[in-house]
């Protein structure tokens, strides 16, 4: 897709109004994964206002986020409490702006996946700031309506309308073949989570009913097959070679 028109998307902030719940369960899924952490690099590739990487923001972390869109970079800096920005740096750009030579412990790429041109060049660039032994948090939903193709038309024609969903094709990357590029350089899963948002008439929920239900699919076993979006927690544990 056209990058510019990824950027004019997320410039229009619709998706923090829109999906609130989505960025909360991530935090959450982010904060389960990681537990408390300190005096570790973090690398946030497309943060959106920073919901996802702040919370772990202390004296001893330092945090590198970057965003393709300058409005989320700064909702992200707003965010930034004043005695922590010596700590973060926002970088205002594709991530392939990010230099080779920084070096992270965590990189979260989550909600990312779904909206580059390449995803080869993402996967290189990871492979290129992800330290040995550091850990890759990345989301890919496959298939954004698993609970029923039957749906389609419905869904197709509300995007069309509502102009909340981007004007370009999203990848759909599949969970074998995210695993399968994780591999190549050198990531094995340590842990996975999959759970679904709303379904269509949820959509004017509060917050909270529409947490509880995303939730429900997030913990029960039975209702997490069904889930559209997944989330991994993936280590590097081969030293690699810099990629280009
Ligand atoms: C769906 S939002 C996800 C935000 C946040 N990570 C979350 O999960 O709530 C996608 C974000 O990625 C940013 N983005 C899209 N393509 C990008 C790129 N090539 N480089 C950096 N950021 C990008 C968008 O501007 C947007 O803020």
């Amino acid at each position: 897709m056209p990058q510019n028109k990824v950027k004019v998307f997320f410039d229009r902030l619709d998706y923090l109004k829109n999906s609130s719940d989505r960025i909360d369960i991530r935090a959450r899924v982010v904060r389960q994964f990681l537990g408390e952490i300190g005096n570790l690099k973090i690398l946030d590739i497309g943060c959106g206002d920073g919901s996802l990487s702040l919370p772990m923001l202390n004296e001893s972390n330092r945090i590198t986020m970057v965003d393709i869109s300058d409005q989320m970079i700064a909702q992200a800096q707003k965010n930034v409490p004043d005695h922590l920005a010596c700590n973060v740096d926002l970088i205002n750009g594709s991530f392939e702006i990010i230099s080779d030579a920084l070096q992270f412990d965590i990189v979260l790429c989550v909600g990312v996946i779904a909206h580059v041109p390449d995803v080869a060049r993402l996967w290189r660039k990871i492979a290129n700031v992800l330290k040995p032994g550091g850990l890759l948090i990345i989301e890919t939903t496959p298939n954004p309506y698993p609970i029923g193709k039957l749906l389609f038309p419905y869904y197709f024609v509300r995007n069309l309308l509502s102009g909340k969903t981007p004007q370009y094709a999203k990848n759909r990357v599949k969970v074998a073949d995210l695993l399968e590029a994780a591999k190549g350089i050198g990531l094995e899963s340590l842990q996975s989570v999959r759970y679904s948002f709303p379904l269509p008439g949820m959509t004017h929920w509060s917050h909270k009913a529409k947490m509880r239900y995303t939730l429900f699919t997030l913990n029960n076993k039975f209702a997490s097959r069904f889930g559209s979006e997944h989330i991994f927690l993936l280590q590097r544990t081969a030293m690699e070679t810099t990629h280009t």
